[in-house]
């Protein structure tokens, strides 16, 4: 048994990773917007959701997890979230990712502030990433960024529109986080965007999206194009009616705006809001594949995980992202047997016992 065969579950993970990590980028990691509540409440909120089994199977149980976005076949509905860069973390950062991401089967999203530079993540898992769009100085810029994207072969763009502006991240402030030596912007500087050193505060000034950079965006890449934090229904709405492929329902991992709804009691209505074949997911919160199944219930196509797979990364590399998902794998597709159904497409509202009441009250 290796040394990680003994953590059972993701949160195993996160407290054999903390004991471990430097304190200010175990901080910035696990941190939020002002009182990081947002952060525990996304978590919290999947437990007022209650499943509802049907036990008995319609079929001869043929288990089947696999889901289809975007005429890619995924193994099972959780991604990997963007995240930056990861050589916080771990030396291999982001091709460590992108490499467990293929060997599972599942899609890796890779950020503009990614500490390689994408070309080479694209090498270390081909037709396995999609790159998340943040908007950099102009539009000329991003224009830029979108072609290298697409000619790196990415296979969807992500747009970014919580995190235009800083956040008042006070826990990560009090421990005194800064960038470390050592840690770059890859693909920020293979762009002639980032040059000298990297801001000691690891924080690049973006471009806030309009709605209208947003058209012209959608009107710059043939890819299919998503929406990374979108929680009003009628701004899902809006993403639909300018052309976007796709909506993720996300507050940032509660890193943005404190106070802001957990992304679970927001999906719904998202759901409800767009086109039945317009693919919504999911990130925040969700750590473990009884999560992944509340929301994939609720109506969303997949979910994204952050930190867990950071937790991975961190103790061991491409092998401890590959545990994490096979951790959520497992756990998912128990839950699919436990609930009755042997396809991902019968994963309905009918096994959700009632309503979550939306925006309660976290404990
Ligand atoms: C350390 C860290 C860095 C992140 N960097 C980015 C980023 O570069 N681009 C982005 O769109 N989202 C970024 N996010 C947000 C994630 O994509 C995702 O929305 C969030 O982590 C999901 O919540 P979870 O961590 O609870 O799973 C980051 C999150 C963390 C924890």
């Amino acid at each position: 048994m290796t040394d990680l065969d003994t953590l059972l579950s993701v949160t195993d993970f996160e407290q054999r990773w903390m004991a471990k990590a430097d304190r200010a980028i175990g901080q910035y990691v696990a941190g939020g917007a002002g009182t990081d509540r947002v952060v525990a409440a996304n978590t919290a909120a999947f437990d007022d959701v209650w499943l509802q089994p049907r036990g008995l199977h319609d079929h001869p149980v043929n288990l089947d997890t696999t889901v289809t976005l975007f005429g890619q076949r995924q193994a099972f509905p959780v991604m990997l979230a963007p995240t930056s860069p990861q050589r916080l973390v771990h030396p291999d950062a982001e091709l460590a990712t992108a490499r467990a991401a293929a060997s599972r089967g599942v899609v890796s999203i890779v950020s503009t502030d990614s500490h390689y530079p994408y070309p080479d993540i694209v090498a270390a898992a081909p037709g396995r990433t999609w790159f998340q769009l943040f908007a950099y100085r102009s539009r000329r810029d991003v224009e830029a960024t979108l072609e290298f994207a697409e000619s790196c072969g990415a296979a969807a763009i992500v747009v970014t529109v919580d995190a235009s502006f800083a956040a008042r991240r006070l826990s990560t402030q009090r421990a005194g986080y800064r960038l470390p030596a050592g840690v770059d912007y890859g693909t920020l500087r293979a762009l002639g965007i980032l040059r000298g050193d990297p801001p000691s505060s690891g924080r690049h000034d973006k471009l806030p999206v309009t709605w209208d950079d947003l058209r012209w965006i959608r009107g710059r890449t043939e890819l299919p194009l998503l929406v990374k934090g979108v929680l009003r229904p009628v701004d899902a709405r809006r993403c639909v009616d300018l052309g976007a492929d796709g909506t993720i329902v996300s507050n940032h991992g509660g890193r943005q705006l404190d106070g802001v709804v957990p992304t679970v009691f927001a999906l719904e209505a998202v759901v409800d809001s767009v086109p039945a074949e317009h693919p919504v997911l999911l990130d925040g919160g969700v750590r473990c594949g009884i999560s992944a199944a509340k929301a994939v219930a609720l109506g969303a196509r997949a979910v994204c995980i952050g930190r867990p797979y950071l937790w991975g990364l961190g103790l061991a590399g491409q092998h401890g992202v590959e545990r994490v998902l096979d951790l959520l794998r497992d756990e998912f597709a128990d839950a699919m047997l436990q609930l009755g159904i042997s396809t991902v497409g019968e994963l309905d509202r009918s096994f959700v016992a009632e309503p979550p009441r939306r925006y309660a009250a976290i404990r």
